[in-house]
């Protein structure tokens, strides 16, 4: 074929989104909005008319589940979705499960944004005693130790997602089949800012909103075809409404926004 098609999703909301809570390599599962949401993404698919062959996701519920909910919907439950740690969400070290705001107000919005977006600075890094490291956990028990991160920058994230794109990924592609990729932001991230060439100062700018389906055309050397469709930064094109989206961009954006003040309800003038 002259050109390829993948889509890349990241998973509905999940029940830390919600909380607005450091997630990464904790396995927490979608909310019921998250749900619904991977639902409608399995209708713009459908009604897009876009082939599934095998599903890619991480070992993370949240984007698993959301792969299935696909499948379902599109009466596709009888292909494969290959789990591979490697596309898990980056490592969020000792933050994980700390509430992002609160976060702001004790470390200050400029810390948390480096954490967050910055290239190649890592969150805090987790102690092994800490109740969420990986190390005990039983799906990682053939990772080389010295692979499981106790935290990751997104240049981190690049260096252990690129060679499972390049050495399994990649050939499935070449060989016809019809990806869905779902995962999660910064993995996404780490994907589309290969895929996009985007520099390490642009792609600190970028965020990928919940169970939207984005579409990649591929030519024959996989280098994304950019798509008159894409109204973003990116080659690639989402499904669904423009400005709805955009508005689901900034939420991911404002997640460590301060919450607008509680001003007093203003007291009415007396008659
Ligand atoms: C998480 O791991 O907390 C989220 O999935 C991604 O969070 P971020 O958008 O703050 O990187």
């Amino acid at each position: 074929p002259d050109k390829y098609t993948i889509i890349l999703i990241r998973h509905g909301e999940s029940q830390w989104n919600v909380e607005n809570r450091f997630t990464g390599w904790v396995d927490v599962p979608l909310a019921p909005s998250g749900e619904a949401e991977s639902h409608r993404a399995a209708k713009a698919i459908e009604q897009e008319k876009l082939g599934i062959d095998v599903v890619y996701s991480s070992v993370l519920k949240r984007a698993i589940k959301t792969g299935m909910n696909i499948l379902e919907d599109l009466d596709l439950m009888h292909i494969p979705i290959i789990k591979r740690w490697k596309l898990n969400e980056r490592h969020y070290g000792a933050l994980q499960g700390l509430n992002k705001k609160e976060t702001v107000e004790k470390h200050g919005m400029e810390q948390v944004n480096v954490w967050r977006r910055s290239y190649d600075t890592p969150p805090p890094a987790m102690e092994e005693d800490h109740e969420f490291w990986p190390g005990k956990d039983p799906r990682y028990k053939d990772v080389r130790p010295a692979e499981l991160p106790k935290s990751e920058s997104l240049k981190d994230v690049v260096n252990r997602f690129m060679p499972l794109w390049e050495e399994e990924l990649v050939p499935e592609i070449r060989s016809g089949k019809r990806l869905l990729i779902a995962a999660h932001g910064n993995t996404l991230r780490a994907l589309v800012k290969h895929l996009d060439k985007i520099p390490e100062d642009v792609i600190t700018g970028l965020n990928i909103p919940t169970a939207v389906p984005l579409v990649y055309e591929l030519d024959k050397e996989l280098n994304p075809i950019k798509s008159d469709r894409s109204w973003s930064p990116l080659s690639g094109y989402y499904l669904g409404d423009e400005e709805e989206i955009r508005r689901a961009i900034d939420g991911v954006s404002n997640q460590t926004a301060a919450s607008p003040s509680k001003e007093p309800p203003a007291v009415p003038a007396p008659e």
